[in-house]
């Protein structure tokens, strides 16, 4: 108690946030910089318990799922925990139409029937070092960019390749701080990672679009894994020989729940933030890039979902590609409402302000310094002309209008034949023959013409004439007549209906290459494709070249300024920790979110039929006779829960552990208000979605009876053991 107030005074005077939920911290400096303000929150660990390379530590159940998302080991035999969108490409990929997975779940019953995963890892941290001063080696002020990331690049494969490793390890080096730090990491890379179970997607991904990124949320978003081993326990390709993988930990699942402000802490891999940007910077983002990509986005949505409505067979082609293009549309209407509701730009402008009175008072750092913050301001507004242009111009070419996505395809094979000769071409050619079923069997041509002709307008409209092109004033979008002529591009293109493509390239290499090359689609394409590299592309990759070098120069003058603050890192796909407490919040003036959501919650959304929320009737009998094994907490099943954790894209599946190192949770998703923090955290309104493991186990054990992979695991009650059992093996 007393030593909780006196640390408690400690946070005050040094300025330390007291209930700190910000921050991706690096395992390597937890004793360092958390252990204390860790322990005061209520954990019961100690950094070394977390973060160990003498001894088995939580670290070693954590793993980077197939490069994006997060698992974590939940058994002595291997079992990996993540989420259903994070295996979801893995479960489609099995299904068909007699066994759609998707659709009904999968259920292995014994480890015969887990599913082998071609091209999926999993990869687990041995050991981290910070090794600045080798990668900095022979770097010197004056050098050019390029310079100095040519020697950079080179240290880095020098001590990659006599940096001390096992023969099934590998070495990897990352910069940290915008290239201020740069740590290595030795890691082992799982290849063969098998499919154990996984819920229906109308469990698991509960409530689609609508849900996503929204609290109250009653989702099950969960699949899980197996990783196998060679007969040494080390990684190996596929192989029926291969036994199940041995970890050096698992992390055993707390039954006992949770309750409000219990300590929680997230373990995983956050892809992309970026917490030190100046003012302008926050600007462009709400005022430009994002309400430019929302608009985007809102036309092509309302589109799909408008024909989504009145076909059921468009429903399913469509709900995977609507959902893709939804994620990114719904975080950024939160980000920007979020950004505008903490004032984010009045607090980065503050603290400039106290940055700059700092840095005049020392003139060693004002010397070093000075005008670097003014710069990148300055940078910034210059950078502004082409931001919509250049979002305009991926989201049409690259996102939204499937068919100009896909012309990047034929794109490939007319350089290949251009460079490589008409035999490599034909392979090319070969290839897109073998795609083709696979894009056709999901494709509408109404939905993509009509998004096409819509976004185009949007673009004649929006965009400066400077950017118009010829074959797009041909089209004359303003004009009668623009409807048709958009239909007759996409009726000679190859790539608007399986006929068109089986009469374009069931021809000689050659008469394939000139009909791309008279495809007016094509032309088109390439058109707006050319001028875009032409005039904007390097202009964008000019300002952000300027902004990578200001920024490195920045983020140190911020830690050199600001001496006594702690720093961590921006997020860069390694490992973190990140620590809160299980909280509600009031996202605006009289409403007040609860922590936790119930089973009861999950049927009031039940609409039968629906698309988005309805339910296998088994889930519901279960509910109904209240058959909730021993997974209920006062006679119900609890669902989902939020916390302080400040997490991003890429802590999808990561381990929410309790004060003791058990796994209380299963991180997937953050509440729409607070998507900002990957910009500006703000502990009043950023909270991290988990589904509550005891759901997991309801949903494995009752639902999907798999009692046999539960006994797999260890089950253990903190709160009501006497002692609290050492998380362990
Ligand atoms: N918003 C979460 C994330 O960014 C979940 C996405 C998957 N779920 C969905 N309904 N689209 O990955
Ligand atoms: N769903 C996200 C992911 O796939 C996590 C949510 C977030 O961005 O915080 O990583």
């Amino acid at each position: 108690m007393i030593k909780n107030l006196l640390l408690s005074l400690l946070f005050v005077i040094s300025g330390l946030p007291l209930f700190a939920g910000e921050g991706m911290w690096l395992p390597l400096l937890l004793s360092q910089l958390n252990e204390k303000e860790m322990q005061s929150m209520g954990m019961k660990m100690t950094a070394e318990d977390i973060y160990s390379i003498n001894k088995s530590s939580l670290k070693d159940a954590i793993v980077h799922f197939g490069g994006g998302c997060t698992g974590e080991i939940i058994s002595s035999t291997g079992l990996l925990l993540t989420n259903h969108h994070c295996g979801y490409s893995q479960i489609q990929s099995h299904s068909s139409l007699e066994n759609n997975y998707v659709e009904n779940g999968f259920w292995s019953k014994n480890r015969n029937e887990e599913l082998s995963n071609p091209g999926l890892t999993a990869t687990f941290i041995i050991s981290m070092a910070e090794v600045t001063n080798d990668i900095m080696k022979g770097i010197s002020e004056n050098m050019t960019l390029a310079e100095k990331q040519s020697t950079i690049d080179k240290n880095i494969e020098s001590i990659k390749k006599s940096y001390p490793r096992q023969p099934y390890q590998d070495i990897m080096v990352k910069a940290f701080y915008k290239g201020n730090q740069y740590y290595l990491f030795v890691t082992e890379t799982y290849k063969d990672v098998r499919l154990v179970a996984a819920p229906p997607s109308s469990i698991g991904n509960f409530g689609v679009d609508s849900d996503n990124w929204v609290w109250p949320r009653h989702t099950c978003d969960f699949s899980l894994f197996r990783i196998y081993a060679d007969e040494n326990n080390h990684p190996a390709e596929y192989s029926p020989n291969n036994v199940p993988f041995k970890p050096r930990h698992f992390l055993p699942i707390s039954l006992d729940g949770i309750k409000e402000n219990d300590f929680t802490m997230i373990f995983g891999f956050p892809g992309r933030t970026n917490e030190y940007l100046p003012s302008e910077s926050i600007r462009q983002i709400t005022d430009l890039s994002d309400p430019a990509k929302v608009a985007i986005r809102t036309r092509a949505l309302d589109i799909m979902h408008k024909y989504m409505q009145t076909d059921e067979s468009t429903k399913i082609k469509y709900v995977t590609k609507a959902a893709r293009i939804s994620n990114g549309w719904k975080k950024w209407q939160g980000e920007m409402e979020g950004l505008k509701k903490t004032k984010a730009i009045e607090k980065k402008q503050k603290f400039e302000a106290e940055y700059n009175r700092l840095l005049k008072s020392n003139p060693a750092l004002q010397a070093k310094y000075g005008g670097v913050l003014e710069e990148l301001n300055h940078n910034t507004i210059e950078a502004n002309k082409y931001v919509k242009i250049s979002e305009y111009s991926v989201e049409l070419l690259r996102v939204n209008i499937e068919i100009l996505r896909n012309y990047s395809r034929l794109d490939a094979i007319v350089r290949v034949f251009e460079n490589n000769g008409a035999a490599e071409a034909a392979k090319k050619i070969d290839e897109l023959k073998a795609w083709a079923p696979g894009y056709f069997k999901d494709y509408v041509r109404a939905i993509d013409e009509d998004i096409f002709a819509d976004l185009f307008k949007m673009y004649y409209h929006d965009i400066d004439t400077a950017y118009h092109f010829p074959r797009l004033d041909m089209l004359a979008p303003d004009q009668p007549g623009y409807t048709e002529k958009v239909k007759m591009l996409f009726d000679g293109s190859p790539l608007a209906s399986q006929t068109q493509m089986d009469y374009f390239i069931n021809q000689s290499t050659e008469n394939v290459i000139k009909a791309i090359q008279n495809d007016g689609l094509y032309l088109f394409y390439k058109e707006m494709l050319d001028q875009y590299r032409a005039k904007v592309s390097p202009k964008v990759s000019h300002f952000e070249k300027l902004t990578e070098e200001g920024m490195e120069k920045y983020m140190a003058a911020q830690m050199a300024v600001f001496k006594d603050k702690r720093f961590y890192p921006d997020a860069n796909s390694t490992l973190r920790i990140t620590y809160g407490k299980v909280n509600g919040y009031s996202p605006r003036d009289a409403v007040k979110y609860e922590f936790q959501t119930w089973l009861d919650g999950v049927m009031e959304k039940y609409i039968p039929g629906n698309y988005e929320y309805d339910l296998p009737q088994k889930l519901i009998d279960l509910y109904q006779k209240k058959d909730f094994g021993p997974y209920a907490e006062n006679g119900r099943i609890p669902v989902c829960f939020i916390a302080s954790n400040h997490t991003t894209g890429g802590n999808s599946g990561s381990p929410a552990i309790d004060a003791y190192g058990n796994l209380i949770g299963l991180n997937f998703d953050r509440t729409w208000e607070g998507t900002m923090s990957d910009y500006n955290y703000d502990a009043s309104i950023c909270r991290n979605i988990m589904v509550d493991i005891r759901y997991v186990l309801f949903i494995l054990d009752k639902y999907g009876d798999c009692k046999h992979l539960v006994d797999e695991m260890k089950l253990v009650h903190p709160r009501s053991a006497k002692k609290p059992k050492k998380a362990g093996k």
